[in-house]
């Protein structure tokens, strides 16, 4: 018994040397002096020993129990030690390594691109602002002339919202995604206050979707009404517009077009930066960019009569123009920004995103 006694104390001795995580010292403690452990169980059979050895060997007995406990502590101490070295290492902190910069975030290329169109036409004037997107028939279609049956609405492939099956309807029609900012005219003219100049940009809806086409996407939509408004100022305005946007060595022109909500109504052209609005290249080869110099930029017109009536303005007193074109269709415009897919610039893709 006696060198079991002192076998059990050496194991121990030399178990505890290379424990470095309490919770296997705590289980070496339970293994070696737990109620059922090793010592316990060395100590079952001093019953079975004559008087003199039984006293001899509860001394050693306690002894040995001394001396694992003793070993114990220490190794408890230096465990705990090892712990706090390793925390220091980890907490170590090089305040005079080089910072790590955050990442920096920018603005969206359209988000940018509206900004310089309402500063630009802020400088002449016009005020910024966001008639609704989600709207009536009657701002987005009816009001401009449009009655509800008329074909020309086929152009504007338009989303309604629905419950179910059913198509939403309000105190003024069905109730549709906004396909285009013209819907912001009458609800201008009904805010009463004149002379209007508003610019309203927003988002639109059409149910396309292809390389050139997002069934999301952005309009502008300049509207001016006052007494004695002619299509000199219109294009004055967009004059401005182009040459401050695309730069002064770009000219434009007004094609006769044909819309409902303006009459007369143009389809305005600026000329093409890639052939100077000749149309041929240097090479002798025609632009494939755009037809014979003129690239076209969106519709534009003097405002229909039926407008101002339905906004409730005297058409006999008040006149006004309007144009209205794509925020990315303009933004590409310039300087030739070729983007394979338009739907590309809605992906949040930032590799796509940070090229800009
Ligand atoms: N709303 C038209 C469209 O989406 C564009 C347009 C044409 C707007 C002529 C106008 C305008 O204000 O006068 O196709």
């Amino acid at each position: 018994m006696k060198n079991q006694l002192e076998q059990l104390k050496d194991n121990f001795l030399t178990a505890v040397k290379d424990v470095t995580d309490p919770e296997k010292l705590e289980a070496l403690r339970v293994e070696y002096l737990g109620r059922k452990g090793k010592l316990a169980g060395v100590m079952k059979q001093l019953p079975d020993l004559a008087a003199d050895m039984r006293k001899e060997a509860g001394i050693l007995a306690n002894e040995v129990k001394l001396g694992i406990e003793e070993a114990f502590v220490q190794a408890q101490k230096s465990v705990k030690d090892l712990e706090g070295a390793s925390r220091r290492e980890a907490d170590w902190l090089d305040v005079t390594a080089p910072g790590e910069a955050p990442v920096l975030g920018s603005l969206h290329l359209v988000t940018e691109a509206m900004e310089d169109f309402a500063d630009i036409f802020g400088q002449l004037g016009f005020v910024r602002v966001r008639h609704p997107e989600v709207d009536w028939d009657w701002y987005a279609f009816e009001s401009l002339n449009l009655p509800k049956t008329h074909p020309a609405r086929d152009e504007w492939e338009t989303f309604f919202i629905a419950d179910g099956d059913e198509v939403q309807t309000g105190e003024l029609g069905k109730v549709v995604l906004t396909p285009h900012t013209s819907n912001g005219q009458v609800r201008e003219m009904e805010r009463g206050r004149m002379p209007i100049r508003m610019l309203n940009m927003n988002r639109n809806y059409r149910r396309q979707s292809d390389v050139s086409h997002s069934p999301m996407f952005h309009q502008f939509e300049g509207l001016v009404v006052d007494e004695n408004v002619t299509v000199a100022q219109l294009k004055g305005t967009v004059d401005y517009f182009v040459k401050q946007y695309f730069g002064e060595d770009r000219k434009t022109r007004l094609r006769p077009y044909h819309f409902r909500f303006t009459e007369p109504s143009f389809e305005l052209d600026i000329t093409c930066n890639q052939c100077e609005g000749k149309g041929v290249l240097p090479s002798g080869v025609s632009c494939r960019l755009c037809k014979q110099g003129w690239l076209e930029l969106g519709g534009a017109g003097m405002v229909h009569p039926n407008v101002l009536k339905a906004g409730g303005l005297d058409p006999e007193k008040y006149t006004g123009f309007a144009f209205g074109w794509g925020v990315e269709r303009t933004m590409m415009m310039k300087a030739g920004l070729n983007i394979a897919d338009i739907r590309l610039l809605y992906r949040n893709d930032l590799r796509f995103l940070k090229q800009f």
